[in-house]
């Protein structure tokens, strides 16, 4: 399929989706999100992908919904339409899915961030949720998720005033895993997304789910959840590799 908005690149076991509308420092409009979806899709069914980066420019990852697309939404076209609902397929792929973001990452663009299972910064890296400012509040999961990644305090006051935080005031408070030089970002990402892709993809993307099941149910019951999926690993092969490979003294291969 040929996009417009994004670009999608392969290397070995990593995919690579970039948001493309540098004339709107990659404000997300439907088409974007379709395109994003569509390729998210690609690589979801690809048994050769093992690990996936969302990325944007240098100036930005995404400074929102594109405001010119919604001026003159009505109410009945949002909820009609079902506007935003779209958007949160990227929350829902099952493979690893790495933020690498430098620049603008606001509103919408914040909260695609925030979908991604972790979020490498670079050091120009500015996130925010400015909606108020538009007259309306986040609408893509920012005043759930900023709360849960950064606390009560931080994620009110940035959300009630549409203040930015800097890439170490993020790294601080836990919304993004690291920093990186701007010019090393892309490189680090690829790095740390092959070692991901290296990894058993079945054992990867159930650690990914129970992670994320943290967030969604009690502890005894999020520890049933890991217990019964770590034990269900014993009958894939990649756990007889792994551990032969330690006492072997030798790297595994878990792509069999
Ligand atoms: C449409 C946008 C845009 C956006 C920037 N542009 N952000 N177009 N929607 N969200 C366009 C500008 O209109 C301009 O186009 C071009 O990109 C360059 O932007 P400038 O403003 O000239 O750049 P700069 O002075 O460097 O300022 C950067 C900025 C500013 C601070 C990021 O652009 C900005 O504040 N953008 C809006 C950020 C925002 O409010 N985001 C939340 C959106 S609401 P022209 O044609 O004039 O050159 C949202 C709701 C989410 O996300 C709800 C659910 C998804």
């Amino acid at each position: 399929m040929a996009y417009e908005t994004i670009l999608v690149e392969v290397d070995e076991r990593v995919g690579i989706i970039r948001l493309n509308r540098p004339q709107a420092l990659n404000a997300l409009n439907a088409q974007l999100i379709n395109e994003l979806n569509a390729a998210l899709d690609g690589l979801e069914a690809d048994r050769n992908i093992g690990c996936i980066i969302l990325t944007g420019s240098e100036k930005a990852f995404a400074a929102g919904a594109d405001i010119k697309a919604m001026q003159n939404f009505t109410y009945p076209d949002t909820y009609l339409d079902d506007y935003i609902t779209s958007w949160e397929r990227l929350s829902r792929t099952r493979k690893p899915v790495i933020a690498a973001v430098a620049g603008f990452a606001l509103g919408g663009g914040c909260e695609l961030a925030m979908m991604c299972d972790f979020i490498l910064a670079a050091d120009t890296a500015k996130f925010g949720q400015p909606e108020i400012k538009l007259g309306v509040m986040p609408g893509s999961g920012g005043t759930q998720r900023l709360t849960r990644f950064v606390g009560k305090s931080k994620a009110m006051e940035m959300c009630l005033t549409g203040r930015l935080m800097d890439a170490v005031e993020a790294e601080r408070s836990g919304l993004v895993s690291r920093i990186i030089p701007a010019a090393d970002l892309m490189t680090e990402a690829l790095k740390v997304a092959k070692v991901i892709a290296g990894m058993s993809l079945p054992v990867a993307m159930q650690t990914k789910e129970a992670v994320n099941r943290s967030y969604e149910t009690s502890l005894a019951e999020g520890i049933r959840f890991e217990r019964r999926v770590f034990q269900s690993q014993f009958g894939l092969p990649h756990q007889k590799e792994g551990m032969s490979a330690f006492i072997e003294k030798r790297p595994p291969d878990f792509k069999a």
